[in-house]
């Protein structure tokens, strides 16, 4: 008894002892944190592929260390070989007590987030956005009280709601939950983040309303949650958020009305209310709002006028009221809007005139005024639009002449299949140019009876035109006051066009700078003309290019003559040899072109001394040059164009040997359709092998 008594004595103590000796190993080899942060890195295997010597992690790419030698922060933007992977739940989150910034944007993730991104209880600055990111977003996430940037943008496969918790993120200045595949509602304990200054859920099935507390963020400057389902009105304490700069709740389903407090957000900038059910009027108090630049109210069902004070917002950019159902004029207000690059009042029921005024706004781009009920004259101060690319003033009654704009060209877009058709073609249907390119002979000619037929046909279908600022490239005596096309009928009742001139310059000039085409100026004989330089009285020199006259009566040369106008005056390329007008004189029939100083590739390259000039850096430029304008032609044009012709001999230089594409004369649209009935047209050798099919 005593014996097994002292046995079982001595087996407890050598227990104990053995038990403590394992307590005290575990307790040796238990890691200091900084061991633990090294451990914590190399099992995560994010830099597996960079180093295992965790005595150096602080050196690794994307680690940021504080003195002790402890992870402040892990930003892997500069460091876009760390694989993350799969292996973002592999990080032990716990053992980094000191990590203030954790930026794994733009690198894929894939997978969830880790609901042990909550321990990371230092953490100030998270970016998650672009990673691949899928899953719920954990409610851990509220555990982060410390932070203040939380950017999950651009995870397209997460799903679920937000997290309540998120309210408890009291720092939080931005949060970025955009593009998210959120659904769900708007939890109203977003109300508790008093000190976030932007908040945007934009891009995401959100549904419900916008709860009220959003209102309770004073300090936001940027709201934006647009492209949701959100219901119900916009909260009227939305309205109490006098901070707000910029606010965009677009793309949803918002019902009500613009109520007139709108005018307490007195440093909106961008306002953007856009493809909603809002009805009502505009609210006058809209224009307190001094500093907007860009107000976005299309696609409601917004009623009354259009306010005229809005003249007063002079800082305006953008306006676009369109598809609502406003009524009245257009204001004269308008333009007062100096600035103003796009205006659209489309699909309304504004009636009226416009306003010739609108020929002042000459930042504009973009004018679209279709589907309304206005009426008259289209004023020919638009024409004053220098910088204008789109002009839609389709579906309304108006009426008149198109007037000369500084367009070169006018575009019509074909309402059946959406393709822009090539406009003005002066040629088609009749050998007269168009009315609007040379509006004198036409008035003259048939006045009543032809304008109606263009109205007709041409306004119903949109029109848009987009045009180069050459004007003030062409001449330095330019005057912008003037009209850009000048069209002059001669005696035999012919025309000459010649755009991007002060107006006055026409036949008579050309005849006078080259003493009526004299041999002195002739720089070169083609096939079927003559090149001739002349300086115009503008100073500017220009290459014309003229049929002979026995030429000028061949059907061929006369057909690839107006061939050349008719792409040249439509197209505008840099590498693409400039048309600056043309005459059709029955007796002389030429083209005015850009003067190019070095002649033709061709030449250049015959001729010995040239060919050493221009070094291989040289050739691959102008290689470069003429794949760009044919690739413009191919695929920038709508129908595409083939120029069928594409040689040396068609290659101009320019004096800093920049190649332009030249003579179109046999170039044509691509219609797949006729293909086979192509006719081999070009040079041998370099006939276009679309055409070889
Ligand atoms: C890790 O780096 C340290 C410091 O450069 C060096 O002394 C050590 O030998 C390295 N260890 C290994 C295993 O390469
Ligand atoms: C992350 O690193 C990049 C590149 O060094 C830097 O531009 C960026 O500001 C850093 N991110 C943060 C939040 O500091
Ligand atoms: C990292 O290593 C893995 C496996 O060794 C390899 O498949 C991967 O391409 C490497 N990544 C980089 C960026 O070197
Ligand atoms: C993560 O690190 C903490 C502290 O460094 C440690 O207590 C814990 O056991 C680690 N967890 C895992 C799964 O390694
Ligand atoms: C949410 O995403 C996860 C991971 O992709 C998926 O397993 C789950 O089925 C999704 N849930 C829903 C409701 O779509
Ligand atoms: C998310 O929003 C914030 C605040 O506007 C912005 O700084 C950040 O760049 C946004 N994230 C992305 C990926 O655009
Ligand atoms: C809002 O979306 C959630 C999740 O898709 C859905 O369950 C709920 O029925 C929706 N609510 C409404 C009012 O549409
Ligand atoms: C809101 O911003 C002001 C000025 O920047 C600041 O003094 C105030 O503390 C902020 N409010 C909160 C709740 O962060
Ligand atoms: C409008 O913008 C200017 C310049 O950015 C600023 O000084 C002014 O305070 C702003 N006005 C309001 C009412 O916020
Ligand atoms: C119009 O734009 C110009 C140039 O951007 C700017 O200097 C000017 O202040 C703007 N005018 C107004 C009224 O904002
Ligand atoms: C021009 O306006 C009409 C009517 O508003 C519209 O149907 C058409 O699509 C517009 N054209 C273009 C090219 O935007």
């Amino acid at each position: 008894m005593a014996s097994s008594l002292t046995i079982s004595v001595i087996l407890g103590v050598l227990w104990a002892a053995i038990l403590l000796s394992f307590a005290t190993t575990v307790t040796a080899a238990y890691p200091s944190p900084l061991e633990s942060e090294a451990i914590a890195l190399l099992e995560s295997r994010w830099w597996s592929n960079h180093s295992s010597n965790t005595s150096q992690r602080c050196q690794w790419p994307g680690i940021t260390c504080n003195t002790a030698e402890s992870i402040t922060k892990i930003n892997l933007s500069d460091a876009p070989n760390i694989e993350v992977g799969d292996r973002f739940g592999k990080l032990n989150f716990s053992s980094f007590p000191n990590l203030v910034l954790l930026d794994l944007s733009d690198h894929q993730i894939r997978g969830k987030i880790p609901h042990q991104i909550g321990d990371l209880s230092a953490l100030k600055y998270l970016d998650l956005s672009s990673c691949g990111l899928s899953g719920e977003l954990p409610p851990s996430l509220g555990k982060l009280t410390q932070l203040e940037f939380l950017d999950i943008s651009y995870n397209d496969n997460i799903n679920g709601s937000i997290p309540p918790q998120l309210g408890n993120l009291e720092n939080l200045v931005t949060l970025n939950l955009s593009q998210c595949g959120i659904v769900g509602r708007i939890p109203s304990a977003l109300g508790q983040l008093t000190s976030l200054q932007s908040l945007i859920l934009s891009g995401n099935q959100i549904n419900g309303s916008i709860p009220l507390e959003i209102g309770y963020l004073r300090n936001l400057t940027f709201l934006g949650l647009y492209n949701n389902r959100l219901v119900d009105s916009i909260p009227i304490t939305l309205y109490q958020l006098t901070n707000l700069e910029i606010l965009y709740l677009d793309n949803n389903q918002l019902q009500g009305s613009i109520p007139s407090c709108v005018g307490s957000l007195s440093k909106m900038q961008d306002l953007s209310l856009g493809s909603n059910l809002l009805k009502g009027p505009i609210p006058q108090e809209i224009c307190n709002l001094a500093n907007l630049t860009s107000l976005y109210l299309s696609q409601n069902k917004l009623t009354g006028s259009i306010p005229s004070c809005i003249g007063s917002l002079s800082k305006m950019l953008d306006l676009s009221l369109g598809s609502n159902l406003l009524k009245g004029p257009i204001p004269q207000e308008i333009c007062n809007l100096a600035n103003l690059t796009f205006l659209d009042l489309s699909q309304n029921k504004l009636t009226g005139s416009i306003p010739s005024c609108i020929g002042s706004l000459s930042k504009m781009l973009d004018l679209s005024l279709g589907s309304n009920l206005l009426k008259g004259s289209i004023p020919k101060e638009i024409g004053k639009l220098f910088d204008l690319s789109n002009l839609n003033l389709s579906f309304n009654q108006l009426s008149g002449p198109i007037p000369i704009l500084s367009a070169t060209h006018l575009y019509i877009v074909d309402a059946g299949n959406g393709c822009e058709k090539i406009f003005p073609d002066p040629f088609e249907g009749n050998s007269d140019l168009s009315p609007y390119m040379c509006p004198t002979p036409v008035t003259e000619k048939a006045n009543s009876s032809r304008i109606p037929y263009y109205i007709k046909i041409f306004l119903p279908i949109a029109i848009l035109f987009t045009f180069s600022i050459l004007g003030c490239l062409l001449c330095s005596r330019f005057k912008l006051k003037n009209n850009h096309v000048s069209v002059q009928p001669t005696k035999n009742g012919d025309l000459c066009s010649i755009w991007d001139y002060d107006g006055k310059i026409a036949y008579e000039d050309i005849v006078a700078a080259t003493e009526d085409f004299d041999f002195r100026y002739c720089i070169g004989v083609g096939g079927y003309g003559s090149v001739y330089k002349a300086k115009l009285p503008c100073g500017k020199v220009v290459a014309l290019k003229k049929l002979h006259h026995l030429e000028a009566e061949n059907p061929t040369f006369d057909k690839s003559f107006r061939n050349e106008i008719k792409f040249l005056s439509e197209i505008r390329h840099r590498n693409i040899v400039k048309l600056h007008g043309f005459c059709l004189h029955r007796r002389s029939m030429f083209l005015i072109y850009e003067y190019m100083e070095k002649g033709s590739l061709f030449c250049n390259l015959r001729d010995e001394v040239n060919a050493v000039d221009m070094d291989w850096t040289k050739r691959v430029e102008i290689i470069k040059g003429i794949a760009h304008a044919l690739s413009y032609l191919h695929h920038d044009c709508c129908p595409p164009i083939v120029h069928r012709d594409i040689s040396s001999n068609n290659v101009l230089l320019n004096s800093s040997f920049e190649a332009f594409v030249a003579d179109f004369g046999t170039a044509r649209m691509l219609d797949l359709d006729s293909s086979n009935k192509t006719i081999i047209v070009g040079t041998y050798g370099y006939v276009a092998p679309v055409l070889e099919w």
